[in-house]
């Protein structure tokens, strides 16, 4: 019976680790959306929209040699989690003016999901993990 706390401590951690997997993958399928606008990873490049490399953390309007509009640049918003979430949620509510045409993700777990596959880029665009 000793054995019993160990063996659901084992479960609680493989639990875990399935959880936060199955939100990067599933985060990989949502971001199919963006995908039309905006390149992510080690050869990223501005397209429609900036490159989202390291943009959990970034400043808002700071990719160099990408026109953003002034909405943007001048929001004052460093993207974090919660920041992110209510772009994302409805883009134009957030910045008013904004040039993204994207009419957003409704869904909390899509959104969470989203964001383990972002925050996965260092700013070099190298997965961190
Ligand atoms: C139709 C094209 C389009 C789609 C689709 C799109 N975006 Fe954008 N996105 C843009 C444009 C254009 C900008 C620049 C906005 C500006 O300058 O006002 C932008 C800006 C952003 C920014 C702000 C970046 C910064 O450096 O300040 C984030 C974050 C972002 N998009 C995330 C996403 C995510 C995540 C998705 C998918 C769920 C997505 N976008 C889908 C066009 C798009």
């Amino acid at each position: 019976m000793i054995v019993r706390p160990v063996a659901v401590a084992f479960a609680l951690i493989i639990l875990n680790n399935a959880a936060h997997a199955q939100d990067v993958a599933a985060g990989e399928k949502s971001f199919a959306k963006c995908r039309a606008c905006h390149q992510i990873g080690e050869t990223a490049k501005n397209s429609v929209g900036p490159v989202l490399n390291g943009v959990i953390g970034r400043k808002a309007g700071s990719v160099e040699g990408y026109n953003y509009s002034d909405a943007n640049k001048s929001s004052g918003i460093t993207w974090d989690e919660a920041t992110f979430a209510e772009y994302i949620k409805d883009p134009r509510a957030k910045v008013p003016g904004t040039k993204m045409a994207f009419f957003g993700v409704k869904n909390d777990q899509e959104i969470k999901d989203l964001t383990a596959f972002l925050k996965q880029f260092g700013k070099d665009g190298k997965k961190a993990n």
